[in-house]
């Protein structure tokens, strides 16, 4: 039987892997396209965006040949430096995958969150928008986590390098962490086991659903 939408889902590495297995748990009849970068160019993590653009743009472009209703670029590094480039040169509605400063500075109680996610990322202006649109009276802890994703990618994260990232923004009161690479949903588990009690970790796998039935106009 012929599916009834094809949903494109894209990242450097597994992290959009994860997007794409949440994107068929919740969308049985459609089909999900995965694709990733090549190891060579993989991580994005602290690549400078014009660079990166020239390894996604074919990349997505392929993906609309090859008949997507609709891409999830399910990679904060992409979304929140070249959405805007993209969008101009490709036709299919992209999605952008962004950090989710907004839920988290409304659900914060202590008024002090932490965003792990890459340099280029953090470095990016739209995500400077972001802290500035929702989250101004909020003390925003960004922990160094510039190797998660090539561990991740690798399976060489281990509890210790996750230790000495999120210890000391729980010390300092953060109750929200949010975790804005979609290579981290891999370690959500863990980064929830150091945090219980303490902080809550969210990760934006069910917004990307609602935004694809939106787009999909499907019913909710
Ligand atoms: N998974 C990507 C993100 O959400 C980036 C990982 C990388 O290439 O370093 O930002």
């Amino acid at each position: 039987m012929p599916k009834n939408h094809k949903i494109g889902v894209f990242d450097s590495g597994i992290g959009g892997l994860s997007v794409a297995r949440a994107v068929e748990r919740a969308f049985q009849d459609a089909e999900v396209l995965f694709r990733h970068d090549s190891p060579e160019h993989f991580p994005y993590a602290c690549k400078n965006p014009n660079e990166i653009f020239g390894y996604v743009l074919p990349i997505i472009q392929g993906m609309s040949e090859e008949d997507c209703d609709v891409i999830v670029v399910a990679c904060n590094t992409v979304s929140t430096t070249l959405i805007g480039r993209l969008r101009e040169a490709i036709a299919v509605p992209l999605i952008a995958v962004e950090p989710m400063i907004k839920p988290a500075a409304q659900i914060t109680k202590s008024k002090v969150i932490a965003v792990c996610a890459t340099p280029t990322t953090l470095a990016s202006s739209r995500y400077h928008a972001l802290k500035q649109q929702f989250a101004e009276h909020i003390t925003i802890i960004e922990p160094d986590c510039a190797d998660w994703s090539q561990l991740i990618e690798r399976s060489e994260m281990k509890a210790e390098r996750l230790h000495q990232s999120i210890d000391p923004a729980l010390e300092r009161g953060a109750d929200v962490i949010v975790l804005g690479c979609t290579h981290y949903h891999w370690i959500e588990d863990e980064v929830n086991e150091i945090a219980e009690g303490r902080a809550r970790v969210i990760q934006p796998e069910e917004a990307i659903i609602d935004r694809l039935r939106t787009v999909l106009e499907l019913p909710g």
